[in-house]
Order: C-alpha cells, then structure tokens, then sequence
C-alpha cells in the first residue's frame, strides 16, 4: 500500500530549521522559526516556568486522565487572560478547553466549525501563516483569501480587507489575526478593528481569531482589544490562542480553544460537540503545559515575573527592528525599510526578492522563509552588522 505514496516537499517553516541546524558556517543566523531568542540566540525556559515546574513536581499526586477539555483551572485562567472582565464570561457564553498548541486550537476549531456545516468555507488573510489553509483544509473546509498585505506599499490593503469581508457570506467563517500578524508584522488599528467588527455583525459571519502572539505587541490587554471589540459586537465567535511562544512553552504544546455562543445553553450545547471532536482527535490534552501556565496564572508572585519577562521579550524584539533599520542605513542601503520599526510582533517581510533570499542563505548562511520573513528576534547585536552587511550586498 506504501508503494503509491510520493515524497512531499519539506515544511516552507520547519524544514528550514533543519538545514540551518546542518550548517557549520560560524556566522549563520536563523531569521526562519518564529521562536523567541535572547542575545546569546538562547531561547531560554522563563524563570517563572522553572518556579511552576519545580511546584508541579512537588505537589502532583496522580497521572490519571484529565479529561478532553483539559484542567478546569487552567481553562479559566485562560478565559481571563483573553476577555479580561469581558461581558462574554459575565454572561456565561464561553467555553475554553485546552488543545495541544495553538495548531491544535486551530483544528479543534476547524472541525467544530465542520460539524456545524460540511464543507463551509474560510477566509483567510492573503498572505497568512503557512500552515493555516493545510490545518482547515485537513478538517475539510473550503478556504478562501481576503486581500490583506500591500506588498508594494508595505501596508495594509485595508480597503481591499473590507470590500472582500462585505462579499462574504452569512455561514462563511473569516479568520482575523489578533496581534503581531503572522507573517506581515501588519496589525489593524483600533479604529480598523472597529469597523471590521462592523461588517461582521451586518455580514453575520463568524470570526475565528487565532492569538498566537498575546504580550508580543503592545501588552497582554492591548493586544486583546480588537478581538474583545469583536465580542461586543457578534453572538458567535471562536477564539484560539497559544501559550508556545508568550509563556516560552513551544515543545510542550498548549493552547486553548474558546467558543463563544449567543447565550449559557448553546455555549453548553457548543461545548459538548468540541467534547466530541477532541475525542475524536487526540483523546485529552497534554497535561504538563497547562498545569506551568494555570500556576503561574494563578499565583500573583508568579504572574507579576511573567508580566516581567514578558516585557522583557517584546521589547528585545522591538528593538531588534530599529537596530536592524539603523544598521542598514549605515551599511549605505538606500532603500527604504523605515516599514519594519512600525510592524508588529516576530515578524516582517524583508521584501526582497526569492532570489535575494536563496542568495542570503546559500553564500551568508543567513536562513529566513521563502516570501523574505524574518523573525526578528533572530537578530543580535552580535549578528546584526553581519546581517545588515549581507543585506546590502544581496541588494
Ligand atoms: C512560525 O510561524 O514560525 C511559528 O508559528 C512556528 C510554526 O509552527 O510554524
């Protein structure tokens, strides 16, 4: 039965990491996964997640199954973390369970969204993170891209978005990035949040907003606002979120996965089928993951280290992008990359061409995605002339 399969192209995202892994070059500088790295190109477990590791160990009695929705405590924690006081958990109208990373988020949703309609179509933002159309297409929906990225002009395509939302129809699902757009960088304002809610309420389609990034922006809450401005304004929605890369936990994939119903008896009714689906994939969640985030979310001492170190990440990244801006400047490139320092999150597109790209990887051992993204916090200051260098001479 073997003999009828052919080998499939390595991921766009992992098999990168593969070949920088491989290279002996002393100067390589991995720009491809978008995992967070400290100066020393470390990515480094938080302090606080070795504290709640070290509880754990103490006080955990039993290995016993935990269930398909994952720890009651750290499903609340994370609603929380999401809403804040939002009207939606006063209302009673949301469900959190946990999944295995924010992928397994992502196919949770994709296929309760198909156990609501076969086949239903999804929009996507062009471009989004490469993994998108594979997860809703592996659950059997249709996807769909809604015009986002202005290539040319390094920005939002913001008209175009809203003129493709307005022909979307009721049942259709549209995905919305919360923050730190994975892979542009380019996040809507509050004012554009606002009027894209808008249109979902007249449209009457269900947003499905994937937060892979909360903290990595602006901060924890500001980061939430277009998705909480969204909850005021539809009666369905579904929010999934990843714990990989804000509390530093990427191989022990933790996620959460949160239905939001028109009221406490479809939210009910909603939860049971997300019940059935998780049955159906992986049974119940990893536990070790989740039980690290609901300590340290629940524990005020550990919470305030998080918030800490937290910051500490997303202003590292910040101001990566001005120094890789700087840098160039002063390595004589002309061209103008003043876009980056006004983009959001671990990534940017460079905007140079696949050729540019290959050339920086085969002749500067420098490794970043095809369409030229970057994950910024793959620069250093101990890389960054190097890099600006390599640029200016690919350029
Ligand atoms: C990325 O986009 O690099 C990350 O989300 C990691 C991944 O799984 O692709």
């Amino acid at each position: 039965m073997f003999g009828s399969l052919t080998a499939l192209p390595a991921d766009p995202i992992l098999g990168l990491l593969a070949k920088y892994r491989e290279d002996a070059n002393p100067n390589k500088i991995d720009l491809g996964v978008g995992v967070y790295k400290n100066e020393a190109g470390h990515t480094a477990v938080l302090d606080c997640v070795k504290s709640a590791e070290k509880h754990r160990l103490d006080t955990e009695d039993s290995k016993v199954y935990i269930g398909p929705t994952g720890s009651a405590l750290f499903n609340e924690e994370m609603a929380k973390l999401i809403f804040g006081h939002h009207k939606v958990l006063l209302e009673n109208r949301a469900r959190t369970v946990s999944a295995p990373g924010g992928t397994g988020a992502l196919r949770v949703a994709a296929e309760f969204i198909s156990s609501c309609k076969t086949g239903a179509t999804i929009w996507v933002s062009n471009p989004t993170w490469a993994n998108h159309s594979g997860v809703f297409q592996a659950a059997g929906l249709n996807v769909k891209t809604y015009p986002y990225y202005d290539y040319e002009n390094k920005t939002l395509d913001f008209d175009g978005m809203l003129a493709a939302l307005k022909t979307v129809k009721p049942d259709d699902t549209v995905l919305l990035h919360a923050c730190c757009h994975n892979p542009s960088g380019m996040d809507l304002t509050n004012e554009q949040w606002q009027q894209v809610a808008e249109v979902a309420k007249d449209v009457g389609f269900l947003p499905l907003i994937d937060m892979a990034y909360q903290g990595f922006g602006e901060g924890l809450d500001q980061d939430a606002y277009g998705l909480r401005l969204m909850a005021d304004s539809v009666k369905e929605m579904i929010v999934c979120s990843s714990c990989s890369k804000n509390f530093g936990l990427y191989r022990e994939r933790i996620g959460a996965c949160t239905i939001i119903a028109e009221n406490a008896a479809s939210a009910d009714i909603a939860n049971s089928v997300l019940l059935s689906v998780i049955r159906c994939i992986y049974s119940m969640p990893p536990a070790h993951g989740a039980a690290v985030v609901e300590t340290i979310l629940h524990s005020d001492e550990l919470r305030t280290q998080w918030h800490q170190e937290l910051k500490t990440m997303r202003d590292r990244i910040n101001g990566n992008r001005q120094l890789l801006v700087d840098k160039l400047v002063e390595n004589g490139v002309s061209r103008d990359f003043s876009f980056i320092p006004r983009q959001k999150g671990m990534f940017s597109f460079l905007g140079i061409t696949p050729e540019q790209v290959q050339q920086l990887q085969s002749e500067y051992s420098i490794y970043m995605v095809g369409s030229s993204r970057i994950s910024i916090a793959g620069i250093a200051k101990s890389n960054v002339d190097y890099l600006a260098k390599s640029i200016a001479k690919v350029l």
